[in-house]
């Protein structure tokens, strides 16, 4: 096992700051200590893992796609995906399209786990009952913030198609004009060069939610709500101007307004950006952001976050 990867494990598996001693002994500890291996999910997968509000930020840049970011407790992660053109046949994840790996697939660092995850969650489940990922917590339902890098309807049409699974499964929340929003184990969101004008195509059906612009959301008209989208996102910069060390008080203003604003559409606030800070200072940030109401951290160190966390319990 690479360094890196091995180091990762064990810091994400610290129960609190300095506690490397006793890491929970779940199935996730089983899986990321024996990681590459083909097995997806264990029993008692994710016990003692408590769900936070994080947004694992282009998550597949991680030691270990996906199961890092759920052995922190992280609802909410972010793919990038590309087509390669026209007649592409699979869906690759990565930043740069000059950087893809054939081996990087959505459907193999995160479809077919999530598949497998959720067949193992739910497999002494009782009529009805439906488990997502975290044991501990099975109502939570998790993010995955899906980002079009690139051809968006050929890659809209691949990833539908690609989703299909979990959708006959019933395990992604979905909206229907007589029900509303129903949430289910998996909320997907489309981010990038996704069109809003197909995830609207459907009028009485939708399991793809949109990324809504926080900023657009004061114009008359916008469209978006909570039957055609989840998350407003904007970058920080954007939203409130540079960021130094701490919000100042005008700026941590407009951000309350937004996120009332999101709000009053039904839709979670994501902020993505911001500065890069030292530990402490960064912490007092993720302490502001969390107290004026955004719904996730953006992050991309997810064993600061967990301490985070874990620190203000
Ligand atoms: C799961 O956890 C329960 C309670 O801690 C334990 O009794 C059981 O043996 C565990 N199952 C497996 C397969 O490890
Ligand atoms: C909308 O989605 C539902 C459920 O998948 C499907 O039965 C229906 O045909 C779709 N309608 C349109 C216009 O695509």
């Amino acid at each position: 096992m690479r360094i890196n990867v091995f180091l990762a494990i064990l810091a994400i598996l610290a129960t609190s700051v300095g506690d490397l001693v006793q890491p929970p002994s779940n199935g996730l500890t089983q899986i990321l200590a024996s990681y590459p291996s083909e097995t997806h999910w264990q029993p008692n997968f994710s016990t003692d893992i408590i769900p936070i509000p994080c947004h694992s930020h282009n998550d597949y840049e991680q030691p270990i796609p996906l199961y890092l970011a759920l052995a922190a407790g992280c609802v909410s992660a972010e793919v990038d995906i590309h087509a390669r053109g026209r007649h592409a046949k699979d869906l690759y994840v990565g930043h740069n399209p000059h950087e893809l790996d054939r081996g990087m697939t959505l459907r193999g660092l995160y479809l077919d786990p999530l598949k497998a995850i959720l067949e193992g969650q739910n497999s002494n489940a009782g009529e009805g009952v439906m488990n997502g990922v975290f044991s501990d917590s099975p109502e939570t339902s998790l993010t995955l913030l899906i980002d079009f890098r690139d051809v968006p309807k050929r890659t809209w049409d691949l990833f539908n198609t690609q989703i299909e699974d979990l959708r006959q499964k019933g395990w992604l929340t979905f909206w229907k004009s007589e029900t509303g929003v129903v949430q289910r184990p998996v909320t997907i969101v489309a981010s990038g060069y996704a069109s809003f004008e197909d995830v609207v195509a459907n009028t009485t059906y939708r399991d793809i939610f949109y990324d809504a612009p926080l900023t657009e959301l004061g114009k008359p008209n916008v469209p978006y709500d909570s039957t055609n989208s989840y998350y407003a996102s904007v970058g920080m910069d954007t939203a409130i101007g540079r960021v130094e060390e701490q919000f100042t008080t005008e700026q941590n203003k407009i951000m309350v307004e937004q996120i009332q604003k999101a709000a009053s559409f039904g839709l979670k606030t994501r902020y993505w950006g911001g500065p890069s800070l030292p530990k402490i200072v960064n912490h007092k940030l993720w302490e502001n952001l969390i107290s004026s109401g955004a719904s996730v951290l953006n992050v991309d160190d997810l064993v600061s976050v967990k301490e985070f966390f874990d620190l203000s319990r």
